[in-house]
């Protein structure tokens, strides 16, 4: 979920680079979201765990959990946003327009600031795998001051944003609102020094007990050794590794074997390629994989013809030993179920 409209910076990576966004790479993304620092952990005596809820509609789109605002305590469920910095929840002047959200109530908190100030927020992406078309994810926010509490961190006066208004793309959202969880300034960094990172354990619906932990490893959530992969230079507040290549069942093609910069971004429910990579990308998987013209910027199939076609994606990176490992999308990642508008053929992960 990518901001697209307070920093610059995160227009011209939305735009220039391939962002992928993946529900399938869950037990390698934990991996790569912790810093270098998780060696030094100690196990935390305070459990920082918060389950996960699992927005599954035909496929799994977004994970989301509790936090509180406020003295005392108002509870919101957000989505924990790799793609963003801040938090967004909604306010009770958003009225109507944030009807089915719970909507934080200032007059009832007596460490409430308001710090007077207004913006538009302006995301790449709200809900869902429907490519998004102008600014149909935006938020107006006021700047505000309370006491937040993520995973029994509390952080007195922090600074975030209430939402007052938002176009239609959010109304539907099954969830308040949204916490960025940056590459620095997040919630993690009040956290002893040795500790300040966290982990995504991102399931699938059907599976159940999705959590994000700040803090420390759970290490019955996986199997192996953890890879840790050095952000991609110049530093940005996005959680970028670069990436040497994508390979298709093997294979690769002139578009694909190149130097790329990959966002890891737990806001958004698909991948988002440009669209010459992404057309390289299908074309090795099937000929008869297209764009699907009543929703531009998306790809569909037969979906006669999904079972059993190998669809194997591996995107190469390097660990910060240069040792090449690979992030892969398994073949049953391929199709996100059928289109509203057309039954018979089945939307692809990928959107342009
Ligand atoms: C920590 O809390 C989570 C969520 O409440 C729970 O699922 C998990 O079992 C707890 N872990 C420990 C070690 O107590
Ligand atoms: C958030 O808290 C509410 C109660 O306020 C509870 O019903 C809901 O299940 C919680 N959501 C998650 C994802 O834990
Ligand atoms: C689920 O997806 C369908 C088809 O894309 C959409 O029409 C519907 O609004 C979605 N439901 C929710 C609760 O988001
Ligand atoms: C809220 O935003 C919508 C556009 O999404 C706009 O039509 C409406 O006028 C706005 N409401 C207020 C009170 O600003
Ligand atoms: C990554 O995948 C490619 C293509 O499948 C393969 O050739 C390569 O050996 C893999 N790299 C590693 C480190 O497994
Ligand atoms: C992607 O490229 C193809 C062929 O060059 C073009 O027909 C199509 O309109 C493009 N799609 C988007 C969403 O730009």
């Amino acid at each position: 979920m990518a901001s697209l409209g307070m920093t610059t910076q995160w227009t011209i990576l939305l735009l220039l680079v391939p962002a992928v966004v993946a529900t399938s790479d869950v037990h390698h993304t934990m991996d790569l979201m912790l810093r270098k620092t998780a060696r030094l952990a100690k196990r935390q005596s305070r459990n920082m765990t918060i389950p996960l809820g699992d927005y599954f509609n035909g496929t799994d789109l977004q994970w989301f959990g509790n936090i509180t605002v406020g003295t005392p305590p108002q509870t919101f469920s957000v989505v924990f946003d790799t793609g963003s910095g801040g938090l967004e929840i909604p306010s009770t002047a958003c009225g109507a327009a944030c009807a089915k959200q719970r909507q934080f109530d200032a007059s009832a908190s007596s460490t409430f600031v308001d710090l007077g100030t207004t913006s538009t927020e302006v995301f790449g992406t709200c809900i869902g795998v429907t490519p998004v078309v102008g600014s149909d994810c935006s938020l107006t926010l006021r700047a505000v001051a309370d006491t937040v509490s993520v995973a029994g961190i509390d952080v007195s006066l922090a600074g975030f944003s209430l939402i007052t208004n938002q176009t239609a793309g959010f109304t539907d959202d099954p969830f308040d609102g949204i916490l960025g969880l940056p590459t620095s300034g997040d919630f993690a960094t009040t956290l002893p020094s040795g500790s300040q990172f966290f982990t995504f354990f991102l399931t699938p619906a059907t599976e159940g007990h999705a959590a994000l932990t700040f803090a420390s490893i759970d290490d019955t959530k996986f199997t192996g050794s953890l890879t840790f992969a050095p952000l991609a230079t110049p530093a940005s507040s996005a959680w970028r590794l670069s990436s040497s290549g994508i390979f298709v069942n093997g294979q690769t093609a002139p578009q694909l074997n190149a130097e790329r910069t990959v966002i890891f971004d737990t806001g958004t429910s698909n991948v988002l390629l440009d669209n010459a990579t992404a057309t390289a990308i299908h074309s090795l998987i099937s000929p008869d994989i297209k764009p699907f013209a009543p929703l531009p910027g998306t790809f569909g199939i037969p979906c006669s013809e999904v079972a059993g076609l190998p669809a194997n994606i591996d995107i190469a990176f390097t660990d910060e030993d240069g040792a090449p490992f690979n992030l892969t999308i398994p073949s049953d990642e391929l199709s996100l179920g059928p289109f509203e508008q057309d039954p018979t053929i089945c939307q692809t992960l990928i959107n342009v």
